[in-house]
């Protein structure tokens, strides 16, 4: 019959979602992974706590099992992330300076040269703009050793693995007049125009009633993709239920579907039971893993 995966797949799109490996032991959560997506990203394995707890002692068995099973089914894997303001382990939080810069370069080289040739795509760098209405960038331990961060992190990945596609991911960008969005699409501009290797914009697309998809989304994914590199919607979940719920995730899909350089969509997750915020249940199966009507609207919209 037809899945996700195949309906993507008829306009050479992926469709992808977000797994946490320890419930890959779950018949039914494995069951609908296997059968309806053609692409997994970790959700939380392959973040910096996870793969380097202790400076250059790098850890693997969690991240691993999610990459071993995507491998013996045929799919492929979205890394996330090297580097996030989040998610880190104590001794890098208390790192600065050059010894900051240095221990994040070497972060970036030393999960990627692990999966080199394995990751279709990695998020290189995730979050690193503040919100609101400044356009700047969020301050981190990161963006405390300068500006230049994102594009070092950059040029050291693209080093690492030429083959894997870098993307920059965030959240609260999928707006086209916020304020965050214009600045990444500065960023990214910026980068095309000096030659700093970025190969994709992944919008994060955790949709709310206070943040629900937008008129113009079509707009954002179409402007970013005007620059040359592909977008994906990366972590697309929607707060709600039934006919509603349904109608923004079909908006979500149409928006990716009219721009051509939009590859692939990504749910944050399997069942609503799953996901990280499961009581605004926004996923596409319920917790009995159910189709809910916003995976039908999704299916007939692909
Ligand atoms: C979330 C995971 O889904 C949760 O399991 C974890 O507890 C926290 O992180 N933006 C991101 C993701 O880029 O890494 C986050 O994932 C959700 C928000």
């Amino acid at each position: 019959g037809t899945t996700l995966a195949s309906a993507a797949a008829r306009s050479g799109r992926y469709f992808g979602v977000g797994v946490q490996g320890h419930k890959l032991s779950d018949p039914t959560y494995a069951g609908i992974l296997d059968r309806e997506f053609a692409v997994v990203t970790p959700e939380n394995e392959m973040k910096l706590d996870a793969t380097e707890p202790q400076q250059n002692r790098f850890t693997f068995t969690a991240a691993d099992r999610v990459v071993g099973h995507a491998e013996q089914h045929g799919k492929q894997v979205r890394g996330h992330t090297l580097l996030w303001h989040a998610g880190q382990p104590s001794w890098l939080a208390a790192l600065r300076g050059s010894a900051l810069r240095q221990a994040m370069l070497n972060h970036v080289t030393g999960v990627m040269s692990y999966y080199k040739g394995r990751i279709h795509s990695w998020d290189v760098v995730n979050e690193a703009f503040a919100d609101g209405t400044t356009g700047a960038r969020r301050d981190s331990n990161f963006q405390r050793t300068g500006d230049d961060w994102i594009e070092a992190a950059f040029r050291t990945a693209r080093a690492a693995d030429p083959a894997a596609k870098l993307c920059y991911n965030d959240y609260n960008v999928e707006n086209w007049a916020h304020a965050k969005t214009q600045a990444v699409y500065r960023m990214v501009r910026d980068f095309k125009s000096r030659g700093v290797p970025i190969d994709c914009v992944g919008l994060q697309s955790h949709f709310t009633t206070h943040h629900p998809v937008p008129a113009d989304f079509t707009t954002t994914l179409r402007n970013f993709a005007a620059l040359g590199v592909d977008v994906q919607l990366t972590e697309l979940d929607v707060e709600g239920s039934g006919a509603a719920q349904a109608d923004s995730y079909r908006r979500a899909v149409q928006a990716c579907l009219a721009v051509s350089r939009c590859t692939g969509i990504t749910v944050w997750g399997v069942r609503d039971s799953d996901s990280w915020r499961a009581s605004a249940t926004p996923l596409l199966f319920d917790g009995t893993g159910a189709k809910k009507p916003a995976y039908t609207a999704v299916l007939d919209a692909l």
